[in-house]
């Protein structure tokens, strides 16, 4: 059987922590607890514009919660400096497990987009720079609906996109909340559980598979 895969970006292909090496000429040791701290304000803030309505794309949530993020650990960053930052979330590496397991799970006939909160024209040029966007057949962005995940509407929208039910179109994910998201309107979700230690939101609500990597993805849907 063939399905649809929907993979997710940040954290699942590619790691926004890492901006903590570009972040450790402006915070020394501290770089890890900003770029932690810059990823969870981003988050938070897209989930509060999709609630409130007040949409702004994710690269807005994304230097905004720079700012707010330099403010809390009272560290200067010039305008300058904010938009080079911001320009090196746009040359993130991809996991080394990334390229093989696309090219297997694309060798096994599924077919692969990325569906990410980021808009459309940022994530694609981080995916060409990564070589992920040549495996992919599509890149699809919430952007089209001004609102973001988990909201139920931009799920149903993958599968519409995919041309394909529900219960055969896959959102793959390192992030809990998205799992949750995606399986809480019927798709199909893989948690790509990244690190040994991260927890799984208690909701009673659990991914269909879970896997390390993308390789070890792949072995399980050849299974
Ligand atoms: C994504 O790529 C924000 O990680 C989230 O959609």
């Amino acid at each position: 059987m063939n399905y649809a895969l929907g993979f997710d970006i940040y954290g699942t292909l590619v790691d926004p922590l890492e901006m903590n090496q570009h972040l450790r000429a402006f915070v020394g040791e501290d770089a890890d607890q900003f770029s932690a701290l810059w990823r969870e304000k981003q988050l938070e803030y897209s989930f509060r514009r999709g609630l409130m309505g007040k949409y702004e794309n994710f690269q807005v949530c994304t230097q905004q919660a720079l700012i707010f993020t330099a403010q809390t650990m009272k560290v200067e960053i010039s305008s300058f400096a904010q938009a080079k930052l911001l320009e090196e979330y746009q040359n993130l590496s991809a996991f080394a497990d990334v390229l093989p397991g696309l090219h297997e799970l694309k060798a096994q006939g599924h077919k692969l987009v990325a569906f990410s909160n980021g808009a459309e024209e940022t994530v694609r040029t981080l995916l060409e720079r990564t070589q992920v966007l040549a495996i992919l057949d599509n890149v699809i962005s919430v952007d089209d609906l001004e609102t973001f995940k988990p909201n139920p509407a931009v799920y149903k929208y993958l599968a519409r996109r995919l041309k394909r039910p529900m219960n055969e179109t896959w959102l793959i994910s390192s992030n809990p909340w998205d799992v949750i998201g995606a399986k809480s309107v019927g798709l199909k979700s893989a948690w790509i559980k990244r690190t040994p230690d991260k927890v799984f939101d208690p909701w009673g609500i659990e991914p269909d598979l879970v896997a390390t990597t993308l390789e070890e993805l792949a072995m399980s849907f050849r299974k």
